[in-house]
């Protein structure tokens, strides 16, 4: 069963909870003015998860992701960890691929460390298939990057 949360674009308003996930959840966090720029972007879009029940009007996850010419590319997806494994990223990915379908995007495309093995696990899901590996991509580990893909059926 779906959990009680309503998906929505964010707003300048939900960034310090979005910054409190975000600096949780991954090494090189993304700035206040990095996500700033990303709400001004015409080509970016991004979806924020509410929590309605235990977790009433708080920011539950986020994703930021970009449209350009027919194709999109996935930049974050994150959700606070006390609240993971509870369908939260699967409301997102779907409100995401719904956009996809309104705006006539028929391809996506994304990177993720070799290592994760939660968000390879969701991209696979929801259809992405692995297209190639970028050796070495992220500079602070030196981690391998898969290139992975989704396109419309
Ligand atoms: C990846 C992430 C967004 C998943 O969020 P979540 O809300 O816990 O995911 P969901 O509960 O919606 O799970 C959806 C699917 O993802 C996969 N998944 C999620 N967590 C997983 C885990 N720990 N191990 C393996 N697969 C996992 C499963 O396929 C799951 O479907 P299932 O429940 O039917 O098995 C979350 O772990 C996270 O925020 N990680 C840190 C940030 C990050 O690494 N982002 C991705 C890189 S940009």
């Amino acid at each position: 069963m779906n959990p009680p949360i309503e998906i929505s674009p964010a707003t300048e308003a939900d960034l310090e909870e979005i910054l409190a996930i975000e600096q949780a959840s991954f090494p090189t966090p993304w700035s206040r003015e990095l996500f700033l720029r990303e709400l001004d972007l015409a080509i970016s879009r991004n979806l924020v998860a509410r929590g309605t029940e235990r977790v009433a009007d708080t920011v539950s996850g986020y994703m930021f992701f970009w449209f350009v010419a027919g194709e999109g590319q996935l930049q974050r997806i994150a959700v606070r960890q006390d609240l993971r494994r509870a369908g939260i990223a699967d409301r997102l990915m779907e409100g995401m691929l719904g956009l996809c379908a309104q705006e006539d995007v028929t391809r996506v495309m994304l990177e993720v460390r070799r290592s994760n093995e939660a968000a390879i696990g969701l991209y696979r899901k929801w259809g992405f298939q692995r297209t190639g590996t970028r050796r070495g991509y992220y500079p602070e580990t030196g981690e391998d990057a898969l290139l992975m893909e989704w396109n419309a059926p």
